[in-house]
């Protein structure tokens, strides 16, 4: 017997125990092995019944996501469908019964359905999330499930991927039973239980099917939301098409039409893209230079200075994850008027169903106001999130390094300053880190780890945990103006501007990039962020420019004009009393003034031209980035575009993007820019070396780690 699935018999009852951790991928050899414990079980009469478990700390969370990558890059050639193998599980003449603890996810719920009864313990969860590896249940989940649960929910299951909690699960069909304690006893004894009585196939069970006439309406409603909520993405409709077969088609030929619908979405782009984003977000874990084993400074309980947008944000976020926070602010006003926003923010959650009144009561025990630096003595970790000024940020960790005990994290949230600098106002540098939240933080996932010049391992190794336990993706970057993201973000934007200045119109250069799938248009961003933002540190940054190389000035002028975006109700476009924005002539009539004033020529430019020039700039900016070592692999760089700044998943990360474009067409592209356009467009040296090299930014990793 393999010793990835181990068979036992208890009583008569077989027991079949699925041990490939960490989380029981259904692996090939896996697969193999559950042949074996089947056909054991065939040829066994004295066989009553069967457990099929898994050990460790879940049943199954799915097949091996590695070995679709292999198959689609032809590392293999093909790969055994796991579904005969669940036929053959669903015709034992005895009860097979499905005993789930942790996940059973995508081929583990398919397995789990194959068996004749599941049971649960109460903190199990199930779900088919495949739709978010691009492809769709590819071993009968999209018939056999919709027999379990009926057609709504399994249309929701399959096209959303959420996953499901054991009770709702219940009382959707797809458990029958939940259970306390020893998982191992209870299906044991449920097994004996059902011995006797005929085993139900799930194949078979066509109640809940539906009519035409019942689940037309469900599909087709079902279609409408993944259009607008998945936009451009092609698995969660083939989801939906593959359970519309389930309900006309008998399960064989039902099957068949999953099968091709599966394999169209396993050899996608979209798919590629998204699986390189599901091991990506694993693998920005891992530093070269921080192993595993480096000792980590246990967080229990967090200072955050500042309650304003970023520090109240902050606050939510260990609250939530239950870490106490001692929210610091200059004077009562201040606070009272942070605790509000936090309490407001808690309440729009409860409203839209993300939170219960019983789960916020709950947080808001977790926040504690103070006046007091004094009160920080004991906390492990403090985040500063005060105004973007270099003195003021000195001075407050000048305050830290008084109170803060040794070896407590002193992070600082800034979006600009230079970490090294802000280090140095304290005797204990290797403390000092960046920790950079975006803006919702208690909404958006990315979190940059800035290392300063002397941040210990400890601080880094401590804050890249913390972030997912916090519910973050920590990604560890180094230390420049902007980072990484920012710094990428700047050229993107400016891009945009200059299109607006040589024709293009606003509507048509955001509209462009949303049809990319980007989550917005750029200069759309510019409003929601505040335009005045970058229009300060520009002219802080002024002397800096070198001199002949263009600047944009649009957002300048509008400025200048009070034009900051929603916040002032106009920016390029004009916000009504609900944000809701719309065209300004008014804005479009001064563009055209501005840029025939400064003699620029304008022309039509097309979607295409916009997306490859926006795209390209910051492919461009990230080659730099990583050539510098301030990011550290390529997946890092998407991963921080994919959690941080909208950009579409199924294209797998600005440089994910470009590696499947070809890097040789983005050079050539890139070289046809500078040009036509000029010298900003000089390609980055690492672009040119792997483009002329035939390489991809995905083979460039030969750091380490990030330069500090
Ligand atoms: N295949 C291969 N490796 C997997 C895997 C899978 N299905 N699921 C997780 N892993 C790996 C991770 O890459 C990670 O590896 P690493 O330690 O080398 O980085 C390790 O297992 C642990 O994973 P996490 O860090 O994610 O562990 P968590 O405890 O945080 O989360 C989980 C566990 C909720 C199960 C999460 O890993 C998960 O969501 N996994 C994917 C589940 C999924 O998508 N299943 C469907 C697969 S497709 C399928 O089944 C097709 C079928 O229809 C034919
Ligand atoms: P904000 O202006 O909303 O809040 C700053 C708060 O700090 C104010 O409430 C102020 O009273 C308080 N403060 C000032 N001095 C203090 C002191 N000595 N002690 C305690 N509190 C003090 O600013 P915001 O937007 O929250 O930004 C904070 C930091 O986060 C900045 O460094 C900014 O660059 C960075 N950041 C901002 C993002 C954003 O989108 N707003 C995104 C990412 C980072």
């Amino acid at each position: 017997m393999s010793e990835l699935v181990q068979f036992t018999k208890v009583d008569g009852i077989a027991v079949v125990t699925i041990n490939n951790p960490p989380v029981n991928a259904l692996s090939s050899a896996v697969s193999a092995g559950i042949a074996t414990a089947v056909a054991q079980i065939e040829n066994d009469p004295s066989i009553k019944g069967v457990v099929f478990i898994g050990a460790g700390r879940t049943f199954v969370a799915g097949a091996d996501i590695k070995e679709f990558g292999e198959l689609t890059s032809g590392k293999i050639i093909c790969r055994e469908s796991l579904k005969p193998l669940l036929m053959r599980i669903e015709d034992l003449r005895v009860p097979v019964v499905m005993a789930i603890h942790g996940t059973a996810f995508g081929g583990g719920l398919e397995l789990a359905m194959a068996g004749h009864y599941r049971i649960a313990l109460r903190d199990a969860q199930v779900g088919q999330p495949e739709v978010k590896l691009g492809i769709i249940p590819g071993a009968a989940g999209t018939q056999r499930l919709p027999r379990l649960a009926g057609v709504a929910k399994a249309v929701e299951m399959c096209a959303e991927g959420a996953p499901v909690k054991a009770e709702d699960a219940l009382k959707s069909g797809i458990l029958d039973r939940l259970v306390e304690g020893d998982l191992l006893q209870a299906a044991i004894v449920f097994a004996k239980e059902v011995a006797a009585r005929p085993a139900p196939k799930t194949r078979e069970r066509n109640d809940k099917l539906g009519r035409p006439e019942q689940t037309s309406p469900i599909l087709a409603a079902a279609r409408e939301t993944a259009r607008k909520k998945q936009r451009g993405l092609l698995a969660p409709l083939a989801a939906i098409d593959a359970i519309e077969a389930a309900t006309r088609l008998p399960f064989e030929e039902g099957c068949q039409k999953e099968e091709e619908l599966f394999t169209k979405c396993l050899f996608s782009d979209q798919s590629k893209a998204l699986i390189h984003a599901f091991f990506g977000e694993r693998e920005v874990a891992k530093i070269p230079d921080i192993p595993k084993e480096t000792p980590i400074v246990p967080v229990t309980s967090v200072g955050i200075v500042g309650a304003g947008t970023m520090g109240g944000g902050i606050a939510m976020v260990f609250a939530n994850a239950g870490i106490p926070v001692l929210l610091k602010e200059t004077d009562q006003a201040p606070i009272d008027r942070g605790l509000a926003n936090i309490q407001k923010n808690y309440a729009n959650s409860v409203k839209r169903g993300r939170f219960t009144q019983q789960f916020v009561d709950e947080r808001l025990k977790f926040i504690r106001p103070t006046l007091d630096y004094g009160d920080f003595s004991g906390v492990d970790m403090v985040i500063e999130a005060v105004f973007e000024s270099m003195a003021l940020k000195k001075e407050v960790f000048r305050e830290l390094d008084r109170v803060c005990k040794q070896g407590a994290i002193l992070a600082t949230n800034t979006s600009s300053l230079d970490i090294d600098e802000i280090a140095s106002a304290t005797s204990r540098p290797k403390s000092v880190i960046g920790t950079h939240f975006f803006s919702p933080a208690n909404v958006m996932r990315l979190l940059e780890i800035v290392r300063g010049a002397a941040t210990g391992k400890e601080a880094i190794a401590t804050c890249m945990q913390l972030s997912k336990k916090i519910g973050k993706v920590g990604v560890l970057v180094g230390n420049c103006m902007g980072f990484v993201g920012n710094r990428m973000f700047g050229p993107y934007r400016r891009e945009a501007q200059f299109l607006v200045e040589e024709g293009a119109t606003i509507e048509a250069v955001d509209k462009a990039l949303y049809e990319f799938g980007m989550a917005m248009g750029p200069l759309a961003t510019g409003d929601l962020a505040g335009l005045d933002v970058g229009w300060r540190i520009r002219k802080e940054l002024r002397h800096l420019e070198k001199p002949g190389v263009r600047q944009a000035f649009i957002e300048d002028r509008l400025c200048e004009l009070g034009r900051f975006g929603q916040k002032t109700g106009a920016g390029w476009y004009k916000y009504d009393e609900n944000r809701k924005p719309s065209p300004d002539p008014e804005v479009a009539a001064l563009i055209r003034r501005w840029t025939s004033e400064a003699g620029i020529p304008q022309r039509q430019i097309s979607a295409e031209e916009i997306v490859e020039r926006c795209i390209y700039t910051l492919v461009n900016e990230g080659a730099r980035l990583l050539e510098e070592g301030i990011a550290l692999r390529a997946v890092d760089i998407d991963i921080i575009y994919l959690n941080g700044y909208g950009f579409p998943a199924h294209r797998g990360g600005a440089m994910w993007y470009a590696d499947s474009v070809g890097l040789r067409k983005v050079y050539e592209r890139i070289c046809d820019f500078q040009r036509r356009l000029g010298s900003w467009w000089e390609p980055a040296p690492l672009l040119q070396r792997l483009a002329e090299e035939g390489k991809t930014f995905a083979e460039f990793s030969s750091r380490q780690s990030v330069a500090a």
